[in-house]
């Protein structure tokens, strides 16, 4: 039920902190460490490289995936879309590990690829938000995102979610690996739940930046590096589901190589900037941009950002960041949507989930 809210998708942006404190609830044991099924762990262990194949925004999601499995498992992980993988199929190491990432757990172009991998008799996790649906009956091993019944078409909560479930098995399988960890995902985790509030807190400010941004440009971009691109991706989509607006996420350092031939008078160039090694040249980069016309945004995090930014982020961890950073691009979209007097919760031409190769 959405209750007093005007659409799913504002209710479903709020409940995002609760989701997350839900995921640390459900994966932790006794002792509060974070647990998952020993045989999960074990399968991954003996795995050469872990392959992440999903569509949409849980494809956005598997590439923030891939940087928490790599830094904190040590195994090379691939990222691919499944509409692209049954025919394109890449070559396979000896021991791979296959993730499905799926909210609905029924996207028939990920199912296609699942029913290709179980011939093969690879170790298939399915990380959805629906339990018994078809991708998790199909899969060797499930993990539950927790995140509750989403509607809206626009997925925003399972995105937080699929990254908070990534990092928890990140972690869990890079401990039992011996690897050394410098943080404590249980605490840093919390700290992201508290800093979403921060943000949700501040609606009104996005709603402005919103009509000053996007109330009638045609087209926008986000840009960023590393994380941030990967947000910047998500945040795209985004906006151009609900909104109509044709928007591209970019990494910055790709614009010069072409794109920048589209930047006009006005247009809107929101940049992400969370992490210290990166921001001097995406600030460059939107230097760039704005000598050229646009309309540019800052959105950064606090250790990172300059007075005259546009709206800043509570401070996380590195390898958290885009838990915060998507949120303001959630509330953007929402915005820009509702102000252009569309139904949020049903863009046209798309439906929740989509069941057809
Ligand atoms: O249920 P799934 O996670 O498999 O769905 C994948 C995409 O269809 C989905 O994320 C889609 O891109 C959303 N409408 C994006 O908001």
């Amino acid at each position: 039920e959405k209750g007093t809210y005007p659409y799913y998708m504002l209710k479903e942006i709020d409940e995002q902190p609760a989701v997350m404190r839900k995921i640390l609830q459900h994966y932790q044991g006794e002792q509060q460490q974070l647990e998952i099924d020993s045989a999960i762990t074990e399968t991954m262990l003996a795995s050469d490289r872990i392959y992440i194949v999903a569509c949409g925004t849980s494809y956005h999601a598997g590439w923030v995936g891939k940087q928490l499995l790599e830094s904190l498992t040590h195994i090379p992980t691939e990222v691919h879309l499944s509409s692209e993988f049954g025919y394109n199929t890449p070559l396979l190491t000896e021991n791979p590990f296959f993730i499905f990432l799926t909210q609905s757990g029924e996207t028939a172009d990920s199912r296609q690829v699942l029913v290709k991998v179980n011939e093969l008799n690879h170790p298939t996790l399915t990380i959805t938000n629906v339990a018994g649906s078809t991708l998790s009956r199909e899969a060797q091993f499930t993990l539950l995102l927790h995140a509750g019944p989403e509607i809206a078409v626009a997925s925003t909560k399972a995105y937080t979610a699929q990254i908070a479930v990534l990092a928890v098995l990140a972690d869990v399988v890079g401990k039992a690996k011996g690897l050394a960890q410098n943080f404590d995902l249980v605490h840093e985790l919390a700290l992201v739940a508290t800093g979403m509030e921060t943000i949700i807190d501040e609606k009104e400010r996005l709603e402005q930046l919103a009509t000053e941004y996007l109330s009638v440009s045609r087209n926008a971009f986000y840009i960023g590096r590393g994380m941030d691109y990967y947000v910047a991706m998500e945040a795209a989509l985004k906006l151009k589901e609900i909104s109509y607006v044709q928007t591209e996420g970019f990494a910055a350092g790709e614009l010069k190589h072409g794109t920048i031939a589209l930047i006009e008078e006005g247009t809107p160039v929101m940049a992400i900037i969370t992490e210290e090694s990166i921001a001097g040249h995406t600030r460059g980069n939107v230097q760039e941009v704005k000598s050229r016309g646009a309309h540019s945004m800052i959105i950064a995090m606090e250790d990172v950002a300059e007075e005259e930014d546009q709206f800043i982020l509570p401070q996380v961890h590195s390898l958290l960041t885009p838990l915060i950073s998507v949120i303001p691009t959630q509330l953007l979209s929402y915005y820009t949507s509702l102000h252009r007097g569309n139904d949020v919760d049903k863009p046209r031409n798309l439906a929740k989930s989509v069941t057809v190769e």
